[in-house]
């Protein structure tokens, strides 16, 4: 392997196939995403994005294609040993603990790393302080710090997202991937929720799924357009925005 990895994708996707029965959910898709990049996937409703995201995180493995993350092929492992290779998908809300605190919820997802990597280590007196400066990290890092005795359940919407980001964060990957963070924002969360992704890419790749073009348009290095499980067209957000096919596909759909 080379000392810098920067002009090796983080993901390699290469002509997955999905099919739900008869009906070819994914037609054969390729993606590449660069390390520090954030690469959106957009198109319609029933486009295939959430199928392309379980393809590539495990949760349910292509009929064709392979997966390629950090150099391994990871096609057919499962998606719990998908975050030791270094990718994360954002949580639901509910796997937050609702009873404790932001710093108490971050700390446990840190702490689970640690026990992953190693329970001797887990236990010395060092890794105390690791874990400690680790979370506040985090916590800096999702713009929580404020809020760090704050319980997950008393948290906005928006914050609960960001938690929940944060918590992805602490098993330190190398791409995380996002499923319509935005939606149901109001406008101070979606603010403050975009500056959180745009910040992510300075430690990792982001992988996003978003509905809100003009959020998309203005964070992503690169964007992914699909329609009806196929891929229509792949560029930098500028060449998007003027693509005639992509503004067929969205002429009177509310993205
Ligand atoms: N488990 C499933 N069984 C049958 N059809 C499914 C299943 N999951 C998704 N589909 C179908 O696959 C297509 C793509 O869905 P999805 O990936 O959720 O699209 P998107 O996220 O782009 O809105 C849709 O037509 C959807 O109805
Ligand atoms: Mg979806």
């Amino acid at each position: 392997m080379p000392e810098t990895k920067n002009d090796y994708p983080v993901l390699l996707v290469e002509n997955i196939g999905v099919s739900f029965g008869d009906f070819h959910a994914l037609a054969g898709i390729s993606l590449k995403v660069m390390p520090n990049t954030i690469h959106s996937l957009i198109g319609p409703n029933g486009a295939g994005k959430t199928t392309l995201f379980n393809a590539i995180s495990g949760i349910r493995p292509p009929n064709t294609g392979t997966v390629i993350f950090d150099g391994a092929a990871i096609t057919r492992i499962p998606a719990h040993r998908r975050v030791k290779h270094g990718m994360a998908r954002s949580f639901q809300v509910t796997n937050l603990y609702p009873a404790l605190s932001v710093k108490e919820n971050i700390r446990l997802a840190v702490q689970a790393r640690y026990l992953s990597e190693s329970w001797v280590f887990w236990r010395s007196h060092r890794s105390r302080r690791e874990i400690h400066d680790e979370v506040r990290t985090i916590m800096q890092d999702v713009s929580l710090e404020e809020k760090q005795h704050v319980n997950a359940a008393d948290l906005s919407h928006g914050a609960q997202r960001s938690l929940e980001i944060g918590m992805a964060l602490a098993g330190r990957p190398k791409m995380v991937c996002l499923d319509e963070p935005l939606a149901g924002m109001g406008i101070d969360d979606l603010r403050t929720t975009k500056e959180l992704i745009l910040n992510l890419k300075r430690k990792m790749a982001v992988l996003l799924i978003e509905h809100n073009m003009s959020v998309v348009l203005s964070i992503s290095d690169r964007v992914t357009v699909m329609v009806q499980g196929k891929k229509i067209a792949e560029g930098e957000p500028e060449m998007i925005r003027r693509d005639s096919a992509v503004r067929t596909a969205y002429l009177g759909s509310q993205a």
